[in-house]
């Protein structure tokens, strides 16, 4: 059956290749579960591996197939599986565990080790392909009446596990409430970020560069009820906290730049928490970081930094549950963050293209019909 891959750590290497049809039966004790792809979403990651930044083949190969946010339909389970059964709508986790006492307890999120096996990043196998399959523990079930989101599901987990975090932490202040979050980066990180907090009732500010004015993540902000805050129209988080006249109490950072992570530090609110997802590359160094400032106010303000990255299938559940209630609440709005679908696995180059333009919200590859 056909792949997209690259060969890291080479540039600019995506191509099709083949792989074996895989078997319920190379999972051991009847766990398996052999999932048909319908739809693969990319994301600046897919292009950072194939820029040859980073990923790794697994074991024995000299390619990696690429694609870590999928969608597709159960087609036959092993004996031992009763979560889900052929038909049902699934995604899949990203992690797979490593030897920590993290990853022994099924929280290869935070593993303590510093190599980490990711399907479609790291040393294992994605989901660019036609067929897959994976122990049950991995596949996170889609109700049907979300299927037009299901290729969300991964990022979704990602935004679910950053704001989890943030709230577990914060309860160390016993009596926190926060009423006001800021955005920053209007991505599908930021947009589901902000459907998140939306969700649990707080004022939202979503900020990004471009102008508000005729523009697709502008929209969709507002159609959460969040307000969209533009550089372009001279708005920015030190504008907005000088015209409420306070802090926000939790800021959500997803734009890709280590500066504006480093200044959100400067206008967290007293006791709040600063929740830093971003996966920044090189190694810039930033000059006007008022430092001594930053950790004077951190000191005397209580403040909480929180880093996150990747979901298990927990955090998956709790993606797929906001993004459903959303649909009741906002009803059609997630559904246009899926701005650039392309058919077949034969479009990888145009996939990579789109992405290299950096201009797409979403990129997506429909890979099969039902
Ligand atoms: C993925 C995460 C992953 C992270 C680091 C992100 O693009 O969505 O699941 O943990 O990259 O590789
Ligand atoms: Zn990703």
């Amino acid at each position: 059956m056909k792949a997209v891959a690259v060969r890291p750590p080479h540039k600019n290497s995506v191509h099709l290749t083949e792989l074996p049809m895989p078997k319920v039966s190379d999972i051991a004790d009847g766990r398996g579960v052999l999932v048909k792809v319908l739809k693969v979403g990319v994301d600046a990651t897919d292009r950072e591996i194939n820029e040859g930044l980073y990923g790794n083949a697994p074991q024995g190969y000299d390619f990696l197939v690429i694609g870590h946010e999928c969608f597709g339909q159960v087609v036959e389970v092993g004996s031992a599986v009763t979560k889900v059964k052929p038909g049902d709508y699934v995604s899949c986790t990203v992690r797979r565990p490593g030897g920590s006492i993290f990853d022994k307890i099924g929280r290869n999120d935070v593993t303590s080790e510093l190599t980490y096996y990711e399907r479609g990043i790291n040393l294992r196998h994605g989901y660019l392909t036609e067929y897959f399959v994976d122990d049950m523990e991995y596949v996170v079930r889609i109700p049907e009446g979300m299927k037009h989101l299901g290729v969300l599901a991964e990022p979704s987990s990602v935004v679910a596990k950053g704001i989890e975090q943030a709230l577990l932490a914060q309860q160390r202040l016993q009596v926190w409430q926060p009423e006001i979050a800021f955005v920053l980066g209007s991505g599908q990180i930021g947009l589901l970020a902000t459907l998140m907090f939306r969700l649990r009732g707080m004022q939202v500010f979503t900020f990004a560069r471009q102008k508000a004015e005729g523009n697709l993540k502008a929209e969709i902000a507002t159609g959460y009820g969040a307000t969209y805050c533009g550089a372009q129209d001279g708005q920015t988080p030190k504008s907005v906290v000088a015209e409420l006249k306070r802090d926000p109490d939790i800021i959500f950072e997803a734009t890709g730049s280590a500066r504006q992570a480093f200044e959100a530090m400067e206008y967290l609110g007293l006791n709040g928490a600063l929740i830093w997802s971003s996966v920044t590359g090189g190694d810039a160094k930033l000059d006007n970081i008022p430092a001594n400032k930053i950790n004077l106010e951190w000191v005397l303000g209580n403040k909480l930094l929180v880093g996150t990255v990747n979901g298990n299938w927990k955090h998956f559940e709790q993606g797929i549950a906001a993004m459903a209630l959303g649909e009741l609440m906002f009803p059609g709005v997630t559904e246009k963050i899926l701005t650039h679908p392309l058919p077949g696995l034969e479009s990888y180059a145009q996939m990579m293209h789109l992405l290299e333009t950096g201009e797409c919200l979403k990129v997506f590859i429909n890979v099969a019909d039902e």
